[in-house]
């Protein structure tokens, strides 16, 4: 009766970090501190807050359109044009901008724009990279793509070896994930890298899906993103979408919104799709969404608050082999040997909770798993609470 493609999507990492953790007591005379989850604790602009509650009523009773409003789309265009310095003209806002309740939602339907299932023969292949956000998977997997998985260890400066990927597995892939900055190692792709992904993307025709949901936390220079590598190749989207959200620009996950900006005729389709399937963004969270793309200012501080987390880690874990201050994002990627061991260990002897590295990566064909070593803390806390969880992690690993 159910969906037998379901059954593979039962090793969600968070049901497996409730299993891990389920027998361990944490320490009980410490607050416990969630680092496993990436949810941003810091606050966003007060001013969504008003525009929200000052809408009037009507605006919860009518459907709201499916790609959202025209101010919306410039709000999205503009602050693209502003932080990729893209050419004028290069993104027309209302015809290749669509919103997505936040880029988990858009990255779920993207799968289902690209993957054609086979009636017969060999299934689509859907690249991704590995460690991966767990959304990736289960779209390639729903939409009845066979994921496979491309290496992005230390050894590939933590993005996929495009270069290695055989020619029998693009002859058959439809889409490619990519992360960038990435999530949980924080790298982010250089523009080479990127034109190379859209070269490969146009030579085999499969849809290149970009995550930059992470482009405004970062700890040196902004990360360039596909659509700058997109203008400089002349300026077609053509096989790619990209997705942007509010959650961490904005500190606003609860907001739940964010952007897909891809070709003309990508955002017609999954604007179609979007009409059989979403519940469209209501006109309210549009408002205040169009007024946080409008503004930049609110962005700095929150970003700063993740440098000043990301310099205190290297204060506190700096001295530990293989310790690195990763370029981007919320996360540190701490190689701790043993990450399910370590897990359990702070758990139970400092209260404090992260994921293991192994629970977002898969075991390689040779059975091995390049995330085993590994933990990933996020550093949503403010300052003290990382301080005091930092503190007591170093004491026990
Ligand atoms: C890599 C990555 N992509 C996408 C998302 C989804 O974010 P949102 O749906 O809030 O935009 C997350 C959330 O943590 C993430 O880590």
């Amino acid at each position: 009766m159910l969906n037998k493609r379901l059954e593979l999507l039962s090793d969600y990492a968070f049901t497996k970090l409730n299993t891990l953790l389920e027998p361990v007591q944490p320490r009980a005379n410490l607050p416990p501190v969630i680092m496993s989850v990436g949810d941003p604790i810091h606050a966003p602009p007060a001013f969504i807050h008003d525009i929200i509650t000052n809408r009037p009523s009507e605006s919860w009773n009518r459907y709201p359109a499916v790609n959202g409003t025209p101010e919306f789309r410039a709000a999205c265009a503009g602050w693209l044009a502003r932080r990729y310095k893209l050419p004028k003209g290069m993104i027309d806002a209302e015809r290749q901008i669509a919103p997505c309740a936040g880029t988990r939602e858009g990255l779920f339907q993207a799968a289902f724009l690209a993957i054609t299932p086979m009636e017969g023969g060999e299934r689509p292949i859907a690249l991704m990279p590995n460690p991966f956000y767990q959304v990736y998977y289960g779209a390639a997997v729903m939409a009845g793509a066979e994921p496979r998985f491309l290496p992005a260890t230390q050894a590939t400066g933590f993005m996929p070896d495009l270069g290695a990927i055989e020619p029998a597995v693009l002859a058959r892939t439809q889409l490619l994930y990519l992360c960038t900055p990435g999530n949980p190692q924080g790298a982010c792709a250089s523009l080479d890298y990127l034109r190379g992904a859209i070269q490969l993307a146009r030579q085999h025709d499969f849809m290149l899906i970009v995550d930059e949901c992470y482009a405004e936390i970062y700890n040196g220079t902004p990360p360039g993103g596909i659509l700058e590598a997109a203008a400089s190749l002349g300026g077609s989207l053509d096989n790619i979408v990209a997705l942007h959200s509010l959650s961490k620009r904005s500190s606003a996950a609860g907001l739940r919104s964010g952007f897909t900006v891809g070709a003309p005729q990508t955002i017609a389709k999954l604007c179609q799709l979007r009409s059989y399937s979403c519940a469209a963004t209501p006109s309210p969270i549009l408002e205040a969404a169009t007024a946080l793309w409008n503004d930049d200012d609110h962005v700095a501080p929150i970003r700063r608050s993740y440098q000043e987390k990301f310099a205190l880690a290297q204060r506190v874990l700096g001295q530990r082999p293989g310790y690195y201050t990763p370029e981007a994002g919320l996360f540190l990627w701490l190689d701790v040997g043993d990450g399910e061991a370590a897990t359990k260990k702070l758990w139970a002897e400092a209260a404090i909770k992260v994921l293991p590295g192994a629970y977002l990566t898969r075991p390689d064909p040779s059975g091995r798993n390049s995330g085993v070593p590994y933990i990933r803390v996020a550093l949503i806390h403010d300052l003290e609470t990382v301080e005091m969880a930092l503190t007591r992690m170093a004491r026990v690993l």
